[in-house]
């Protein structure tokens, strides 16, 4: 879902480099789960469990995407007070590796734009909580903060206006907590989502 961040920026620089072959392009996920750990995690590091028990969020993937619906509960053990960043790079599978890229994206204080409709993150997920409402003010700071989705099909699409190479891509995705003192509180949180990109 976090994709898409990565593509607006992909315009901006996309966009100064001069290219000009507009286009849709869509991420289809590789796997059902959409979410995958980060390879070689470091210690204190947790994957996407260790932010969101994901045990009633229901996944399912038929020919036109992944179906979505069900809730996911706050899991992550830090501090209400605690400043929440986040980070997203973008990497290309080229021969056998993966390679990094210009994308990338960072978000210093996350929960002041969490329910923001400008953010794609909103478009592509938060969007779908049907109780925002009373959930918002929460963020992802209290465990056992249930945020229910209504049913949707996931849809990482965006519009660009430069070239995007077709191909395999992962975004990684990190959440990192610091408390009022600006010290780094652990855990960090970091998973992926694969898939494939190409244009629409
Ligand atoms: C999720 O899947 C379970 C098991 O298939 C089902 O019982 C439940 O109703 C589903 N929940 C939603 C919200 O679709």
């Amino acid at each position: 879902m976090f994709l898409h961040v990565i593509l607006l920026d992909a315009i901006l620089l996309l966009a100064i480099v001069g290219h000009s072959s507009a286009g849709t392009y869509e991420l289809l996920v590789a796997d059902e789960k959409i979410f995958s750990d980060c390879p070689n995690q470091a210690k204190g590091t947790l994957n996407q469990h260790g932010m969101f028990d994901l045990s009633d969020l229901n996944r399912s993937m038929n020919a036109d995407g992944v179906n979505i619906a069900g809730s996911m509960t706050c899991a992550w053990n830090i501090q209400p007070e605690d400043r929440v960043e986040m980070s997203i790079t973008l990497l290309y599978f080229d021969r056998g590796t993966w390679q990094s890229t210009v994308f990338s994206l960072v978000s210093k204080d996350f929960c002041k734009s969490m329910y923001d409709e400008k953010q794609y993150w909103y478009k592509f997920w938060t969007q779908h909580f049907t109780n925002s409402a009373d959930v918002k003010d929460k963020c992802v700071l209290y465990p056992g903060t249930k945020l229910q989705l209504e049913p949707f099909m996931l849809s990482l699409r965006a519009s660009t206006s430069g070239p995007f190479r077709n191909g395999r891509y992962k975004a990684r995705i990190r959440f990192n907590a610091f408390d009022q003192s600006g010290a780094s509180r652990l855990p960090n949180i970091c998973f992926e989502i694969i898939g494939d990109i190409y244009k629409v």
